[in-house]
């Protein structure tokens, strides 16, 4: 998508064909920086301080993380402890497991002196990939919202709802959530987006409204608590969010305050998609609230806000008294009942296990009880 009207992805491979490049997401909006990975250690703490952050996009920094590993050290035990760093910086986004078993399964076959070239390959497929899944999340998409077009007679804007940043940002490229969205934007589609400011971290008024407004997509922030006044007044057609992991069964998590959206959408009769990409499934897994690891993070988070003073510097301020304790969690699970469709690169589908089989019919024998 595009920065300052050139095209770019969030994660590269530096000139130098060693080093990775990335956007340092902590510094967006206010500052657009980028950032250069030497080594494991500078890819771990990139995905736990959330320099880069969204399941794909932390999936495509842990296969480089891999490549950068094997630079280092090619041996049997550095392949696993570098498996074991990168898998424990975030619980809840599957794409991290999801990866760095793709580049396990790889590598340990490999004599040491073919295991850095070999894991290079795979981490810029993974990074190619990643951008063919979410273009075709985008056209199956484009259709939900070219129906609403219609629904709408063609008279208005078609007005979307999203939480936290499912957009380019969160991935290599285009986004889960916001690939129909760009797709739509292409098509010459009017559309408007309510964007989420998405508490604590704010990366729905940081994140998602920078990069829209960078493409130049109509939209509006909002509080989080918003959203379900829109709906009780018709200014929202679709819901589309991105999601951390789904279940066998269609179980949604998300970015905190997900569920709650979910919950207002079915209250007022708006269609509620998740966009997925496939590495963000858990076939392994049925009953998300029960099994999926949420992530608890800092309560700083909760408890002090940054953003940008009037002389252009930024500060970090402390919003709660001193002494009152907070909690931190960063995603909640929306069950499938709440959810309309899930939008894959395979198409459109019920959050179900039926739904998903349809689509992702090798997965059969996988699942418990087939
Ligand atoms: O904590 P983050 O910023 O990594 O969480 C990302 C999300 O929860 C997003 O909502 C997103 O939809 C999942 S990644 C496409």
């Amino acid at each position: 998508m595009n920065v300052r009207g050139k095209p770019m992805r969030t994660i590269w491979l530096e000139p130098d064909g060693g080093a990775v490049g990335i956007i340092d997401q902590t510094r967006l909006p206010h500052d657009f920086v980028a950032v250069q990975l030497g080594t494991l250690a500078e890819a771990a703490h990139a995905i736990r301080a959330m320099l880069v952050r969204g399941a794909p996009l932390i999936g495509a920094t842990a296969a480089y993380g891999m490549a950068l590993a094997m630079r280092q050290d090619a041996s049997d035990r550095a392949l696993d402890a570098s498996c074991a760093t990168l898998l424990a910086t975030r619980p809840t986004a599957v794409n991290l497991r999801w990866a760095i078993e793709e580049m396990r399964a790889l590598l340990r076959p490999l004599a040491p002196g073919e295991r850095a070239a070999a894991a290079y390959r795979r981490a810029g497929e993974i990074a190619d990939e990643d951008v063919a899944i979410n273009r075709a999340i985008g056209r199956h998409g484009l259709g939900l919202i070219e129906a609403a077009w219609e629904r709408a007679g063609k008279h208005r804007p078609v007005e979307l709802l999203t939480h936290c940043n499912a957009g380019w940002l969160a991935t290599v490229d285009w986004g889960t959530a916001l690939a129909p969205v760009y797709a739509a934007h292409e098509r010459g589609i009017p559309l408007h987006v309510w964007v989420d400011e998405t508490r604590p971290r704010n990366q729905g008024a940081s994140l998602t409204a920078w990069e829209l407004g960078q493409h130049g997509v109509a939209h509006t922030v909002i509080v989080d608590n918003a959203g379900g006044h829109l709906m009780q007044h018709g200014r929202v057609d679709l819901c589309i969010t991105g999601t951390d992991r789904t279940t066998a069964s269609g179980d949604v998590a998300n970015k905190i305050g997900t569920y709650l959206k979910a919950l207002a959408a079915h209250d007022n009769g708006v269609p509620f998609y998740v966009a997925l990409p496939s590495p963000t499934m858990d076939w392994s897994i049925e009953d998300g609230v029960r099994d999926i690891p949420i992530e608890e993070r800092d309560a700083t988070e909760v408890t002090e806000i940054a953003g940008r003073l009037s002389d252009g510097s930024t500060a970090r301020v402390r919003l709660v008294p001193e002494g009152s304790p907070a909690a931190n969690y960063a995603f909640d699970v929306t069950p499938a009942r709440l959810v309309t469709g899930l939008i894959t690169e395979r198409g459109v589908c019920p959050a179900s296990r039926a739904g998903l089989l349809s689509l992702f019919p090798e997965r059969r024998q996988l699942m418990a009880g087939e």
